[in-house]
């Protein structure tokens, strides 16, 4: 299978990335209907306006009750998260006042042509980000979510975060979609090692079976996703019907468009986000919270 996904350039600044090369990729994406994906997409750009002004059906209490009501009824049930569920945990998200992409520039961070360039600033800034994470512990959020795996009503969780917050947490059935950050593979061969403890850059570090530099094991802007994990988490998404979907703005693609495949199957989404996102118009219950304090209340009524 040929996976042509990869993340744009274009993501780095909060617009969303409506013109990723989606044309050319849709004869290459086989295992799903992306067309119709595409159309939503379209439909998303013109509902964007809508979603502050959307009209909620009932009060808080009673979107959490029919949150919990819908995931308890769906068959399988998933998560999708994004970096607003590590927030809590001290880990920054990419968008927004406080994010990194505010702070620091992603094509000189983030990028396969940045690594090339200067290798050292590259490997510094992920030091840094390894530190964060960890020294990080699991949310309640990161907590409920494997409650609800353990309860049987959450299947699997796919998160575009690259720490290991989900698995410390418990989480069993977790995809990352954009990589793992503990852990580095070789620039030339399939070496790949775990980071035990925060490397020391410079120098950078190198491969123990071939000396090539180690890179971090993380998707790169202008990357193609790692294939087994995206059609992994594209055959989640196609047998599941609902989705939850949490602390991300939902303008990376493709992991934005798994909401989409749930929806456009029959399925429902549940969102929690402080923020409206693209996907906000799309939700059957939008739930304008923390990822923590809404899980909590969430897993409290499906306890009930
Ligand atoms: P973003 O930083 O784009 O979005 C984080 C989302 O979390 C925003 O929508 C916030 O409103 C929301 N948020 C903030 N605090 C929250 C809280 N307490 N509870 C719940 N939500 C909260 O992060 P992602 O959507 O994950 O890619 O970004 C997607 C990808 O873009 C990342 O994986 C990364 C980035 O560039 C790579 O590095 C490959």
């Amino acid at each position: 299978m040929s996976v042509a996904f990869s993340i744009s350039e274009d993501s780095f600044y909060h617009e969303p990335s409506f013109s990723l090369s989606l044309e050319d990729n849709i004869h290459t994406f086989s295992q799903t209907n992306l067309m119709s994906n595409v159309s939503l997409y379209n439909d998303m750009e013109d509902g964007r306006g809508h979603a502050d002004a959307r009209v909620f059906a009932g009060t808080y209490e009673q979107d959490i009750a029919r949150a919990a009501s819908l995931i308890s009824s769906a068959k399988h049930a998933i998560a999708l998260t994004g970096a607003g569920v590590s927030v809590e945990s001290g880990i920054p998200t990419f968008r927004g006042r406080d994010g990194l992409w505010n702070k620091y520039n992603p094509i000189e961070l983030a990028t396969p042509e940045a690594f090339a360039r200067n290798p050292v600033l590259v490997w510094k800034w992920y030091a840094w980000r390894i530190g964060l994470v960890m020294s990080a512990v699991p949310s309640a959020a990161h907590s409920a979510l494997y409650d609800m795996e353990k309860m049987g009503v959450i299947k699997w969780v796919i998160t575009q975060n690259v720490d290991d917050l989900h698995e410390r947490a418990g989480s069993r059935n977790v995809v990352h979609l954009h990589g793992i950050i503990l852990r580095a593979r070789c620039t030339k061969c399939d070496y790949s090692i775990w980071w035990n403890d925060v490397p020391k850059i410079p120098p950078i570090p190198k491969c123990e079976s071939c000396g090539e530099p180690l890179r971090p094991d993380v998707i790169w802007f202008g990357e193609p996703l790692n294939e087994e994990a995206l059609s992994k988490a594209w055959g989640i998404a196609q047998s599941s019907d609902l989705i939850l979907v949490i602390g991300t703005s939902a303008v990376v693609y493709p992991a934005a468009a798994i909401p989409l495949v749930v929806k456009e199957n029959g399925g429902k989404i549940v969102e929690i986000n402080p923020d409206v996102t693209p996907l906000t118009p799309y939700a059957d219950v939008y739930i304008k919270e923390g990822a923590s304090y809404a899980l909590r209340k969430i897993l409290e009524a499906l306890k009930k």
